[in-house]
C-alpha cells in the first residue's frame, strides 16, 4: 500500500503524524497543532467536496455553529477552514474507538450500555437542536467513544455536526437528486426530500437503538432501493423478535423514534393520545442563543476558530 502523501506534511499550522481512518468525505489524521503544541484531529474534506459551492457554503456556516455548542457529548470542534484550497477542521482527538467499531468487535451490546452510550447522544443531540442545528447523519461511526469512569465504561463524544455529502443539499438529497451516503440509519424525508427536524436525528436514533440491541441495522436488504422503500413503507422491526430476553417495552421506544407518520403531510387523527415531543423539541428554545466564538484571521481562510 502506498503512503498517504500528507503524512509528515503541514496543512494551515498543523503537522499531520498519522492516519486515524478514511470515511465517504474524507480523511482523519492524528496530528499536532503547532503552535499550541496540541494533538488534534484533523479531518481533511475530500478534494471534490472542496469544489462543491453549496457544500462549502454549509460547511462554514454548520461548521461555526457546531464549535458554538459546549456539551461534554459533542466533540470540541478547534478550528476550521480552508488552505490551499483544501477544507479541514480540527477537533478534539479521542482516543478510545466508534461505536461501528465496538458493534464489529463485540457484537450486540446489553441493555445497560446500550442506554449509557445512547442517553449521552440523546443529550448531545437535545443541546444541538436547542440552537437549531440538525446532525443530519446519526449512524455508529460517528458516535465516538473515550472509556469512562468507574460508572460508566463509556464516555460519547458526537462528531460530524451537519457533515454529510448530503451537505450541499437543504434536504437529504444531493442537487441531482441523489442520496449519498448509508441508508441504514436515515429517516423518510431525507429520500423523500423533506424538510429535515430534530426528528428526522430522532429516528436515526432508533436505528442505532435496534442496531445495538440486535447487531444488525434495522432494515438490513440487498438491494440499496428495498433498504429505501423499507424506511418509507415498512413498520419499525421489533428488537425482541432477534433478542426475546430483552423486555417488550424496548419495542415501543424504537417504534416511537421510527415513527413515519410524524412527518408526513398527515394530520394525527384529534382522538389520537397527544404525543409529546422528543425531549429535545421539548426544551427547544429554552436556552438563549450562544455568542458565537471568534472567527480569525481571513474569513475565506479561517472560517472557525475556538483556540484560546
Ligand atoms: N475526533 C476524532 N478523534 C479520534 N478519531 C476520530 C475522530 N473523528 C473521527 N475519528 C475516526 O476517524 C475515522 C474516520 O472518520 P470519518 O468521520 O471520516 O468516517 P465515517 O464517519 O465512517 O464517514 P463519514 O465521512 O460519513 O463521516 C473513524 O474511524 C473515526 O472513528
Ligand atoms: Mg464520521
Amino acid at each position: 500500500m502506498t503512503e498517504d502523501p500528507r503524512l509528515g506534511t503541514t496543512l494551515a499550522g498543523y503537522r499531520i503524524e498519522s492516519l486515524i481512518g478514511r470515511g465517504g468525505m474524507g480523511t482523519v489524521y492524528l496530528a499536532e497543532h503547532l503552535g499550541l503544541q496540541r494533538k488534534v484531529a484533523l479531518k481533511v474534506m475530500s478534494a471534490d467536496l472542496a469544489g462543491d459551492a453549496r457544500f462549502r457554503e454549509r460547511f462554514v456556516r454548520e461548521s461555526r455553529l457546531a464549535a458554538s455548542i459546549e456539551d461534554p457529548n459533542i466533540v470540541p470542534i478547534h478550528e476550521a477552514g480552508e488552505s490551499d484550497g483544501v477544507l479541514f477542521i480540527a477537533m478534539r482527538y479521542v482516543r478510545g474507538t466508534d461505536l461501528e467499531r465496538l458493534l464489529q468487535d463485540h457484537g450486540p451490546l446489553g441493555p445497560d450500555r446500550t442506554v449509557a452510550i445512547l442517553s449521552q447522544v440523546a443529550s448531545a443531540l437535545d443541546a444541538a437542536h436547542e440552537e437549531g442545528l440538525i446532525h443530519r447523519d446519526i449512524k455508529p461511526a460517528n458516535i465516538l467513544l473515550a472509556p469512562g469512569g468507574a460508572t460508566h465504561p463509556d464516555k460519547v463524544y458526537l462528531s460530524d455536526f451537519g457533515l454529510t455529502k448530503r451537505a450541499s443539499s437543504d434536504s437529504g438529497l444531493t442537487a441531482t437528486g441523489q442520496f449519498v451516503g448509508t441508508l441504514d440509519y436515515a429517516a423518510p424525508e431525507q429520500f423523500e426530500g423533506g424538510a429535515l427536524t430534530p426528528q428526522t436525528d430522532v429516528y436515526s436514533l432508533g436505528c442505532v437503538l435496534f442496531e445495538c440491541l440486535t447487531g444488525r441495522a434495522p432494515f438490513p436488504r440487498d438491494r440499496e432501493a428495498a433498504v429505501l422503500h423499507a424506511h418509507l413503507m415498512e413498520p419499525p422491526p421489533k428488537v425482541t423478535d432477534a433478542r426475546p430476553d430483552l423486555p417488550a417495552g424496548i419495542d415501543a421506544v424504537v417504534a416511537r423514534a421510527m415513527e413515519k407518520h410524524l412527518r408526513t403531510a398527515f394530520p394525527r387523527p384529534a382522538t389520537s393520545p397527544r404525543r409529546p415531543g422528543p425531549r429535545c423539541a421539548r426544551r427547544r428554545n429554552r436556552r438563549p442563543a450562544p455568542t458565537r466564538r471568534g472567527v480569525v484571521g481571513s474569513p475565506s481562510r479561517r472560517l472557525v476558530d475556538s483556540s484560546p
